[in-house]
């Protein structure tokens, strides 16, 4: 049977005509020809990996039509070289985005998502003291850019669920927290973290890795795998540090932190029963790369 024939009878969500879209009176008229759709959005800085298809084939199985969104957010990087080095490929990101069969690729510039004379990077959030630990104080600024950014880019797209993926799980959580508070009638689904085959987390900050960075890297999930035993059986204050030393006895790795967290609040326990879910999360240098990722603990 033709594949085109095919994807219409078995997989009447795939799209085949994808656009791109870089303006926002541009992506107004596409939003129109999506009709009553229920309309997914799967937003992304772009430098797509399995981790960001993972996303966008559950939004593509469960919408009728997908917006993937590609920009790299000026206003939630506290590191200007970071941002300045983050990978920027919007050609290969394009094809790989329709292969998966969203119907849509927004993909923005800075002066469009940020016009002069308008205030959308000033604003500032309320994010329930959910940014008060992890990434927060080590990346001044970072969630509230990221805030901007997301609010802008629901305002625009306007979707009926929106996905996220549980790699940066504190952005997840306070992505939950302010929709809920601003009254989005938005659907947020939580996804589970894509990880290589070695166990590491998948990220597009994986593509600046040297090769011996690389080799050292999965030693990150290695390691905060082992925390999932330490549980009742020594102190929380005992199990960040062994994790840490495991982390740190790669000479190329150097841990920033390891948190062992309330999964709701996202404040650090001192006690495994002072919290019905825990989350272990942690951030790590590998070089100049600086690496994150989590675990559920209970
Ligand atoms: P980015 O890092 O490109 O990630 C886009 C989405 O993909 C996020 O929801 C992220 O959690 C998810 N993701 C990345 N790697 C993943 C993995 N290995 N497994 C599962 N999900 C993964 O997060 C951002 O961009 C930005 O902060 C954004 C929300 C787009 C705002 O600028």
């Amino acid at each position: 049977m033709q594949k085109t024939k095919f994807l219409r009878m078995f997989a009447p969500n795939f799209i085949l005509e994808m656009k791109v879209v870089k303006t926002l009176a541009e992506f107004d008229s596409v939003r129109k020809t999506l009709g009553d759709k229920t309309i997914g959005f799967v937003p992304t800085m772009g430098a797509l990996h399995e981790g960001h298809a993972s996303l966008i084939r559950r939004a593509v199985s469960e919408c009728g039509a997908v917006v993937v969104s590609d920009f790299v957010n000026p206003t939630q990087f506290n590191n200007k070289n970071d941002f300045n080095t983050y990978p920027r490929v919007l050609e290969e990101d394009s094809a790989f985005v329709k292969a998966l069969g969203a119907a849509v690729l927004f993909a923005p510039s800075v002066e469009e998502m940020y016009p002069a004379g308008t205030d959308y990077d000033k604003k500032v959030f309320d994010l329930g003291g959910l940014d008060k630990y992890g990434e927060g104080p080590r990346r001044p600024g970072h969630f509230n850019g990221m805030a901007q950014v997301v609010t802008r880019l629901f305002d625009i797209v306007r979707p009926d669920m929106a996905y996220f993926g549980e790699k940066d799980y504190q952005q997840l959580a306070i992505i939950e927290y302010f929709v809920k508070k601003l009254g989005y009638g938005i659907k947020i689904v939580r996804c589970p973290i894509a990880r290589g085959a070695d166990g590491l987390a998948l990220s597009s900050r994986n593509k600046l890795l040297t090769p011996a960075q690389r080799e050292a890297a999965p030693n990150i999930y290695r390691s905060i795998s082992k925390a999932v035993d330490m549980v009742g059986k020594m102190s929380v204050k005992e199990a960040v540090k062994a994790v840490t030393e495991l982390i740190d006895s790669d000479s190329r790795l150097r841990t920033e932190y390891v948190e062992i967290v309330d999964a709701s609040t996202l404040r650090p326990v001192a006690d495994w029963n002072e919290a019905g879910h825990l989350r272990l999360t942690c951030a790590v240098y590998a070089g100049q790369v600086r690496l994150i990722d989590n675990i559920a603990l209970k």
